[in-house]
């Protein structure tokens, strides 16, 4: 199974999951200027919400990978809202790629708020995380 790690962060929150993922699963996390070259079955797509919503780079990597996307696991911190994963399976309904049910989010830091997140707690959650997708796929 090909599995690929991508991210967008504008602050480092939303690397320190996309590396922990990584770590994980022994692949490595490339930011988003990185095209998916060939086909993936599983792409974990690291990002965040900035002004409620998802930055435009990341709905353009996904119109422009399409293609080589199988299924898009959704990985997102905020400081506020939920997850990102509504928008994001929004743009990909409207784009054909399929996206996991299951997805991870957690709080990250912004200004005064959530310091230190994601801490060393979310950063084993979401290695147990890409472990039980992973597995779940190769089932
Ligand atoms: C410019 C900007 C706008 C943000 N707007 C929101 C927001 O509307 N709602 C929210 O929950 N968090 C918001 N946040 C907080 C981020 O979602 C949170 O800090 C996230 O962990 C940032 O990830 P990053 O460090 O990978 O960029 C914003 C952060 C920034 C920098």
């Amino acid at each position: 199974m090909k599995t690929a790690i991508r991210y967008y962060t504008k602050s480092g929150n939303t690397k320190k999951l996309a590396d922990a993922v990584a770590q994980e699963l022994g692949i490595e996390a490339e930011d988003i200027t990185a095209p998916l070259e060939e086909r993936t079955d599983l792409l974990f797509l690291c990002n965040s919400v900035y002004w409620a919503g998802v930055d435009g780079r990341v709905k353009q990597f996904i119109a422009d990978n399409k293609d080589n996307i199988g299924t898009l696991v959704n990985v997102s911190t905020s400081a506020m809202t939920v997850s990102t994963y509504p928008q994001i399976k929004k743009l990909c309904g409207q784009s054909g790629v399929s996206v996991s049910d299951e997805e991870f989010h957690c709080r990250g830091s912004f200004k005064m708020m959530h310091r230190g997140k994601p801490d060393s707690d979310d950063i084993q959650a979401v290695k147990a995380f890409a472990r039980k997708v992973t597995g779940d796929k190769n089932e």
